[in-house]
């Protein structure tokens, strides 16, 4: 059986493209789901995708990827820096996970430099625009055995 990864993407990222252009660049998700999709074929894993401006429907979308999908890409956006549930979702379902920031969350206001996400995450990447999702992907499968 091949493998099979879930990237979920958090508040406010349905509007990549033209938010704060300077912060987050202008690819828009559609344009990030494609190229991770398709690293994904490179890969030989099948890559789903879903964003959410719901906390709650974030922590459903990481419980129901328990026994569905062998890894989680999640950019939780600003949930990253509040959200207790995100962090017990991910700790309940035991799916090994990659964190994934666009923009270096450590160069920016401190209230960012928290993340109730990386303690339970196997990793983090930030600071590498949309290129971030392509290299979690990789980081990520390359603990695949
Ligand atoms: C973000 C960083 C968060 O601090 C912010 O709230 C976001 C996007 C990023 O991808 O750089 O919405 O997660």
């Amino acid at each position: 059986m091949g493998k099979s990864v879930i990237i979920i993407n958090g508040p406010n990222l349905n509007l990549l493209g033209t938010r704060e252009p300077e912060i987050y660049g202008r690819t828009t998700l559609a344009d990030i789901e494609a190229l991770a999709r398709d690293h994904g074929r490179r890969l030989g894993v099948d890559v789903s995708f879903v964003q959410s401006n719901l906390e709650g429907e974030l922590v459903d979308a990481i419980q129901k990827a328990r026994g569905v999908h062998d890894g989680i890409i999640l950019n939780a956006a600003a949930y990253t820096h509040t959200s207790v549930a995100l962090m017990d979702a991910l700790k309940a379902t035991g799916v090994p996970a990659v964190e994934v920031h666009l923009s270096n969350i450590f160069s920016r206001e401190p209230f960012r430099h928290h993340s109730y996400i990386s303690p339970v995450a196997i990793g983090v990447i930030c600071g590498f625009g949309a290129k971030g999702y392509v290299l979690a992907l990789d980081a990520l499968v390359a603990t695949f055995d």
